[in-house]
């Protein structure tokens, strides 16, 4: 077999993994979660908030996948790491900032690429046990049961979430939040990409929207929403692994007038594909 070209045993063995894996880091994070005293965070940047549990959950994760897999790469949110054919991207506690304030609403976020192709997505959120996981080609569920993106058609009953971060100027976020209400749009931001794509996924929610996320904020969540039915748009043709992109994902119904909104290319296939290693930065601002 050719370097770089798995059998799908060789993905399944790994998602096997990614479900124990998930689910301990989740069990570790509840822990400091519960721990966490008011101030028990540290400041990466503006916005940007570092607990002790972020590097944590990272190290667990890295740990256990390097030791099963030691020929992968990995890239994290915290340690950064290599991309390589093989590659995991993880984020080790996504929503750090309302798990920093005492918010349940973060999760896990890890997602296996080979070649460029997201192989599987899983995100969990372990104060609620809900666990989102998708497998290329084999749809999208949560904790085991199917799941699809909803069925809204009309902007004056959708809910989209828009998240944004100091990586983009503000006022190109004020535009697009304003397309959005403009067509009628409920604009919401809870504070966790990867949930907010869990929950398009889920039919929580229409649409998820951010003008720049970093890969393991997005990739796992990605294939989660196009494995449940929705439109993503190409993520890794807009911007890079390494740097990050533009992120869109949406119920198929509303998905054009979304992309319109953000100014965002919708991805003409299902598949998340990607060109990695380009390391070209996006240009979105
Ligand atoms: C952030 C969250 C936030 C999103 C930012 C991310 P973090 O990740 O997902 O909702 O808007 O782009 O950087 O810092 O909580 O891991
Ligand atoms: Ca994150």
């Amino acid at each position: 077999m050719a370097l770089g070209e798995s059998s799908r045993s060789d993905v399944k063995e790994r998602a096997e993994l990614c479900h124990v894996v998930i689910r301990s880091a989740g069990a570790l994070a509840l822990e400091g979660f519960r721990r966490v005293a008011k101030g028990g965070f540290t400041m990466k940047g503006p916005q940007d908030f570092l607990t002790e549990t972020d590097a944590a959950s990272e190290d667990h994760i890295r740990g256990a996948i390097m030791a099963a897999f030691p020929d992968d790469g990995f890239f994290g949110e915290e340690g950064g790491g290599e991309i390589r054919d093989r590659v995991w991207v993880v984020d080790p506690i996504d929503g750090t900032a309302n798990f920093a304030r005492g918010i349940p609403h973060f999760c896990i976020s890890i997602g296996y690429i080979e070649n460029g192709i997201t192989q599987f997505g899983a995100i969990y959120n372990p104060a609620l046990d809900e666990l989102h996981f998708a497998m290329l080609g084999q749809g999208a569920t949560r904790n085991g049961i199917t799941i699809s993106t909803a069925a809204t058609t009309r902007f004056d009953m959708a809910s989209i979430e828009l998240g944004w971060s100091t990586r983009i100027p503000n006022s190109t976020y004020l535009g697009v939040a304003e397309a959005l209400l403009t067509k009628g749009a409920n604009v919401r931001r809870s504070g966790s990409g990867a949930l907010g794509l869990a929950y398009v996924a889920d039919g929580r929610s229409d649409a998820y929207v951010e003008l720049h996320m970093n890969s393991w904020d997005c990739v796992p969540g990605m294939l989660i929403v196009a494995e449940a039915g929705g439109v993503v748009c190409p993520f890794t043709k807009l911007g890079s692994l390494r740097h990050g992109g533009p992120v869109l994902a949406s119920a198929a119904g509303i998905a054009s007038g979304v992309s319109e909104a953000a100014n965002i290319p919708l991805a003409l296939g299902k598949a998340v594909v990607s060109s990695i290693n380009t390391g070209a930065r996006t240009q979105v601002a």
